[in-house]
Formats: C-alpha cells, sequence, structure tokens
C-alpha cells in the first residue's frame, strides 16, 4: 500500500462546473483500480493525496502528471504505508474558497490572500499530509 501527496498549479481558474467533470471522471478511475484519497483546490493551486495499491498509484500518477489542465507538480510525499487515511473516498474533495470559510469564522481572512493551499508554502509533506487530513475532518457533506 503507497500513498502520495502532490500539489500543482491549475492553468487557469476552475469554475465549479469543471471541478465536477475532473471528480466525476478521477472517481469512476479510482474506483476502477482502487485508489482513495483527497483533493484541496484553492486560489488555482491543488493539493491532492492518492492512496492504493503501487501499480495504480503509479498509472494514475502518470496520467495526472500529463494532464494539461495543470502544471508545476511538486510530488511531496511518496511513501509506502500501513493503510489508508481515507478508505471510503474514491476522492473527497474540498474547494477552499474564502465565502465558505468566511461563513464559519468571525474576522476570518480571505483565503485569497492567505491561500494554504498554495505550493510556497507547503514544502514539507507532513504538513500537507496534516492540511488534507484537517480539511477532510471539518467536511461538512
Ligand atoms: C488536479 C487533478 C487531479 C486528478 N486526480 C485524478 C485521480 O485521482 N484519478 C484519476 O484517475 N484521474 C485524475 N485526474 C485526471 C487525469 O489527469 C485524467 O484526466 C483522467 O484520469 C482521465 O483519463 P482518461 O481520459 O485517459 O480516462 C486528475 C487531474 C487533475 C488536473
Amino acid at each position: 500500500m503507497k500513498r502520495i501527496i502532490y500539489c500543482s498549479q491549475a492553468v487557469h481558474d476552475f469554475p465549479p462546473d469543471e471541478l465536477v467533470t475532473l471528480l466525476d471522471r478521477s472517481r469512476e478511475r479510482n474506483a476502477a483500480c482502487g485508489l482513495t484519497g483527497m483533493l484541496l483546490y484553492s486560489s488555482q493551486s491543488f493539493l491532492q493525496m492518492v492512496e492504493g495499491e503501487a501499480d495504480a498509484i503509479e498509472a494514475t500518477y502518470a496520467r495526472i502528471r500529463g494532464d494539461e489542465r495543470h502544471t508545476n507538480l511538486r510530488l511531496l510525499m511518496d511513501a509506502e504505508v500501513p493503510g489508508r487515511l481515507f478508505p471510503d473516498w474514491t476522492m473527497g474533495f474540498e474547494h477552499v474558497d474564502d465565502e465558505e470559510l468566511a461563513d464559519e469564522l468571525d474576522g476570518f481572512t480571505p483565503a485569497t490572500r492567505y491561500p494554504l493551499v498554495n505550493p510556497d508554502l507547503i514544502t514539507n509533506a507532513t504538513v500537507a499530509q496534516t492540511l488534507l487530513t484537517l480539511y477532510a475532518k471539518n467536511r461538512v457533506r
């Protein structure tokens, strides 16, 4: 069992319908080869964890890497792991937009000013994994 985490930059800001298309296709393919994980999107940046058998991860990451909808991929973690962090999600998703967080937190500073998913800020695999897990825990849907 393996786990990878990478971050990347979208070539343009993804409107909701494009995110839905991306997720539908990803979930369908992940279900077929036993992959699970979590994808965060914020301020034109992606942060994704994918977990499953090594062969499936390799083939999928090769496709993801070649996807022209994003660029500057940086692999933050590539590790053998004892089990899954997201066994139930063929790909959990969180659009970390300002409005959503602003509703929840008084005095919140918009995500566009402090984009947590920004590849420049995520320099370390543990930070990336913590962020993904925290967003997953606080998911309301
Ligand atoms: C940010 C991002 C995350 C993606 N995540 C996955 C994923 O988890 N699983 C997957 O199969 N494809 C994922 N894709 C899509 C692949 O790049 C590819 O488009 C998809 O697997 C469909 O390939 P196909 O048209 O050859 O079937 C992702 C693409 C992007 C841009």
